[in-house]
């Protein structure tokens, strides 16, 4: 059994989650024990860390912020993967690192007309990364396939989890903010995903180090929705009397292009760990239970 998980990205959602998970077994490294885009800094903190294996929690996510400076993002999120991959490798111990549906575009390229796919993507599907965010996490994807022997790359999609950073709440949390502030909120509903809990993640990758079956998989809890209906779920579940307002993702004007159809394909995943991970609707109903009682 792994006793020596280096836990980086201690602090975000999926590494708090990850750590209340992990128990004793986590190394918690926070950005202030780490910084991923300094490779002394990293091999310093492995070194130290002397794990058995690796899991890589961080990640520059403002993605639209992105637009504007590419080189912040593709530092954090191709380059300090890599520098991991490097420091697993040289002492072969495996490395898990977390990507994103977004490396996906949702139009579907197999038809002379563009048209948007409905097909959940697999991990044969070849990545069409839209916008600067997923560009660089698709490069940090492809570091760690490239220069780790044994690597896990686990795409997930729209998560929510424990979130302290002021600022940076998720879309519960804002959804939750603004049904509660506002008569009416407007919600995009042409992005279709499957948003998923920390908790279920955070269960599959606590199975999934457990083996060998290195490679790419996708993680999601089960099902998908558009972001709108997502709302419509949170406001029903939590008894928020607000109105929601469909609207285009061109009417809210975002900078960043995001995929119209980024449905990840769990089967293989399942098939290693030998459980499917939760319907969204379900895992939602617990997070909502748990947050309320601690928010
Ligand atoms: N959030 C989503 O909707 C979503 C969707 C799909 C995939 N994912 C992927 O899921 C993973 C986990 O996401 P999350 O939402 O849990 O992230 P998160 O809450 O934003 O946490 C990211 C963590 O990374 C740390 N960090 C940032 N830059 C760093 C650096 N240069 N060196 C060391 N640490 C650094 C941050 O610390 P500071 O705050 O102290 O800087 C923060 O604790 C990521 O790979 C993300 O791309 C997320």
């Amino acid at each position: 059994m792994l006793k020596r998980i280096a836990l980086v990205g201690a602090n975000g959602q999926l590494g708090r989650e990850l750590r209340q998970r992990l128990g004793e077994r986590a190394i918690p490294l926070s950005h202030a024990d780490i910084e991923l885009t300094d490779a002394s800094s990293v091999e310093a903190a492995i070194a130290s860390a002397s794990p058995d294996t690796v899991i890589n929690a961080v990640a520059y996510n403002l993605v639209d912020r992105a637009e504007d400076e590419p080189k912040v993002a593709f530092a954090v999120n191709a380059y300090g993967p890599r520098n991991l991959a490097i420091a697993c490798d040289a002492r072969d111990i495996p490395l898990l690192h977390v990507s994103t549906d977004y490396v996906f575009s949702g139009k579907d390229k197999t038809s002379s007309v563009e048209r948007q796919r409905s097909l959940p993507y697999t991990e044969a599907d070849r990545p069409d990364p839209l916008c600067e965010y997923a560009k660089s996490k698709r490069a940090g994807e492809r570091y760690v396939e490239n220069l780790c022997e044994r690597y896990f790359v686990v795409r997930t999609s729209g998560l929510y989890g424990p979130t302290t950073t002021p600022g940076r709440g998720n879309f519960v949390q804002t959804m939750l903010r603004l049904g509660r502030e506002q008569d009416e909120v407007s919600v995009v509903n042409d992005q279709t995903c499957c948003p998923t809990s920390t908790a279920d993640l955070a269960a599959a990758i606590e199975a999934l180090i457990a083996t060998e079956a290195y490679g790419l998989f996708h993680a999601t809890n089960s099902g998908s929705t558009t972001w709108c209906e997502f709302a419509r779920e949170i406001f029903r579940l939590a008894a928020i009397d607000v109105a929601v307002q469909p609207i285009s993702s061109a009417e809210f004007g975002a900078k960043a292009a995001r995929p119209c159809y980024s449905v990840l394909n769990t089967r293989k995943l399942a098939g290693v760990i030998g459980f499917e991970m939760p319907p969204w609707q379900e895992a939602l109903e617990r997070y909502l239970a748990d947050y309320e009682r601690k928010p």
